[in-house]
């Protein structure tokens, strides 16, 4: 079943509430450090800002807090979110309640209110359905542009969708039709390249691109622990051949060579995770060069994942690439084959 898009919803004199995922990385002086996730959302709130009469608030959490404790505080992303969205943004002390309805009456054209961390509460997270319905309850409508959450079977991400009529944002369907098309009809040779940590959570995207790509290219912590761990994959999955070291905290030389062979005769290509610890000389050479033979390829890229969004970003090479999925966690899910419960909930 298709989602509905909000190209189908009326929005005239309508009270919107949109879930976005504005849970952004901090420098150590508190500075907001990735832009991100705020212009991503900025297509969807003028498509809604466009009809007479309508009000929207956005709705989000930060981090994993612990009750209400004002470190995790949505106050402190006003100046970025007013920049990426060119609207004065209000802050709501509260995500529930009559401060909201208040909030909402009072709401001028180019004015958008922006609620405090869902997460503040409990019940987000247990996808309370008496929270959902007092989070809902000032709206006529629903909107998620949150993917990166919808992997969470939260309040706001799934609850809300169940009280009152749901859409999808702009954003969301782009990432669900681009990965989709990647994954059923990818133009070949395709090859993802897999790296990062944690190989129980990477396994089943590197079984889902087994059965759909040409070649899955493995590095970073998860090839060690892939060999350590004696997993057998097919002869589509390549692990490294060397390592810079005895170490293994990257990939060695002839492992980059044949690695940048393989991407030079690719015409799809999808990278998740660092090829070595890149954070720290001079082990950032293997993802380094594997980046550069991927800025420099032809081929159509899909990139996600925090970590490979960071090498991007200190790369100044965001712009260069085909797609880049706003979804970590939510992006593995979904290509590894997982249904995602705030898009489900969109179905229903
Ligand atoms: C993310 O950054 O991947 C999402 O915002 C989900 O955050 P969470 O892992 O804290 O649920």
């Amino acid at each position: 079943m298709s989602l509905k898009s909000i190209k189908e919803a009326n929005f005239e004199n309508a009270s919107v509430l949109v879930r976005v995922d504005f849970n952004v990385e901090f420098n150590n002086i508190g500075e907001v450090q990735e832009h991100f996730r705020f212009d991503i959302v900025k297509k969807t709130i003028d498509f809604i800002a466009q009809f007479p009469g309508v009000k929207i608030a956005l709705a989000t959490h930060l981090g994993r807090p612990e009750g209400k404790d004002t470190e995790y505080s949505v106050e402190k992303l006003i100046p970025a979110v007013k920049q990426a969205l060119g609207r004065e943004v209000i802050f709501v002390p509260d995500c529930i309640g009559e401060g909201v309805n208040t909030a909402l009456a009072n709401l001028e054209e180019n004015q958008i209110l922006l609620l405090e961390n869902v997460r503040f509460y409990a019940e987000e997270e247990s996808n309370d359905m008496n929270f959902a319905k007092q989070l809902s309850a000032p709206f006529s409508f629903f909107v998620n542009e949150a993917f990166s959450a919808c992997h969470r079977a939260h309040a706001s991400v799934v609850g809300v969708a169940m009280c009152i009529p749901a859409y999808a944002g702009l954003r969301l369907l782009q990432e669900v039709d681009t990965l989709d098309r990647i994954m059923t009809v990818p133009e070949h040779p395709a090859i993802a390249v897999i790296g990062g940590a944690k190989i129980e959570t990477k396994l089943p995207l590197i079984q889902a691109f087994e059965k759909s790509f040409d070649a899955v290219l493995v590095g970073g912590k998860i090839a060690n622990e892939a060999i350590d761990q004696k997993i057998a994959f097919s002869e589509k999955v390549l692990l490294p051949k060397d390592f810079e070291s005895s170490m293994r905290l990257d990939i060695g030389p002839t492992t980059i060579g044949f690695y940048i062979q393989m991407i030079k005769i690719a015409k799809t290509i999808v990278w998740n995770g660092p090829m070595g610890k890149f954070e720290e000389k001079p082990y950032d050479m293997g993802t380094n060069a594997i980046l550069n033979a991927i800025l420099e390829s032809s081929a159509y890229v899909v990139i996600g994942g925090g970590e490979s969004l960071a090498v991007l970003e200190k790369a100044g090479a965001l712009s260069k690439i085909g797609f880049v999925s706003s979804g970590g966690g939510a992006m593995l899910e979904y290509l590894g084959g997982n249904m995602l419960p705030g898009i489900e909930a969109l179905k229903n």
